[in-house]
C-alpha cells in the first residue's frame, strides 16, 4: 500500500533537478516508511524493474555490500519496485540463502505505481513498469539533486552512485564544481566567474575559464 498525497494514480510527472522529492508513505520490507522520515540525511532512492531478475539481483548485492560506504556519507538507501511486499520478502530471503548477502536497506512496495508515476519513473502510458531503473539523489532538505535513468537491461555502477553522492557533498561544502571523473580527495574546479570586472582585471591566464581551486595550505 502506498499513500502519495496530492498525486493522482494515473498522472506521471517529470521531475527535475532542484524539485522537492515527492513525499509518500508505503509498506517496505522493514516496516512502513515515509520519504519525509529521511529528512536531515542524504537518501539514494532507486527503482528496479522486477524482483528475482539477474541485473537487479547483482545491483542489490553490490549495494548491500557497499552500505557502509553510503552510511559514511550519512546517506540512506531506499529501493522501490512494483512487486508486492511478499515478493520483496521472498527475494530478500532468496538472496540471503543463495548469495549469503543480507539486503540491509528497505524495499518499498509500489504495486499501484503511485510512486513510479510521482517520480516520472514510468511514462504515463507505459504498458508496464519495466522502464524503472531510476536513481534519485535526495539531499537532507528533501530536494532532488541528481537523477539517472537506465534501461532494464543495463545495471548501474555502485561506485558511480557513491562518486556522485560525494561530489554533491563536496560542492555543498565548498565553493567548487567537480571535474570529469572527479574522485573524493582530488582537486575541484573553481565555479565559473560571473563578474566581468573580476575577469578583466585578473592576472593574465589563458585557462581562466577552467581553473582548479588551489589547495588550502595545511596547518
Ligand atoms: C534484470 O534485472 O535482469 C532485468 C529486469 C527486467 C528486464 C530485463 C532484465
Amino acid at each position: 500500500m502506498v499513500v502519495a498525497p496530492c498525486q493522482s494514480e494515473t498522472a506521471s510527472r517529470v521531475l527535475h533537478i532542484g524539485d522537492p522529492a515527492p513525499n509518500f508513505e508505503a509498506r517496505t520490507t522493514m516496516g512502513p516508511i515515509a520519504l519525509a522520515d529521511f529528512r536531515g540525511r542524504w537518501l539514494v532512492l532507486f527503482s528496479h524493474p522486477a524482483d528475482f531478475t539477474p541485473v537487479c539481483t547483482s545491483e542489490f548485492i553490490a549495494l548491500a555490500r557497499a552500505s557502509d560506504q553510503f552510511e559514511a556519507l550519512q546517506c540512506s538507501l531506499l529501493a522501490v519496485s512494483v512487486d508486492s511486499l511478499y515478493a520483496h520478502l521472498a527475494w530478500v530471503r532468496a538472496i540471503r540463502d543463495g548469495f549469503g548477502v543480507t539486503i540491509n536497506f528497505p524495499i518499498v512496495e509500489d504495486t499501484s505505481v503511485i510512486i513510479g508515476r510521482a517520480y516520472g519513473m514510468v511514462a504515463e502510458h507505459a504498458p508496464d513498469a519495466a522502464a524503472m531503473r531510476s536513481t534519485y539523489f535526495i539531499d537532507p532538505a528533501g530536494y532532488i539533486r541528481a537523477m539517472t535513468c537506465y534501461p532494464a537491461t543495463v545495471g548501474r555502477s555502485v561506485d558511480e552512485m557513491l562518486r556522485v553522492l560525494a561530489a554533491l557533498q563536496a560542492v555543498d561544502a565548498d565553493d567548487v564544481v567537480t571535474p570529469e571523473g572527479w574522485q573524493p580527495g582530488e582537486a575541484a574546479l573553481l565555479p565559473p566567474e560571473q563578474d566581468q570586472a573580476i575577469l578583466l582585471e585578473a592576472a593574465d591566464d589563458p585557462t581562466w575559464f577552467c581553473r582548479f581551486k588551489p589547495h588550502a595550505p595545511k596547518g
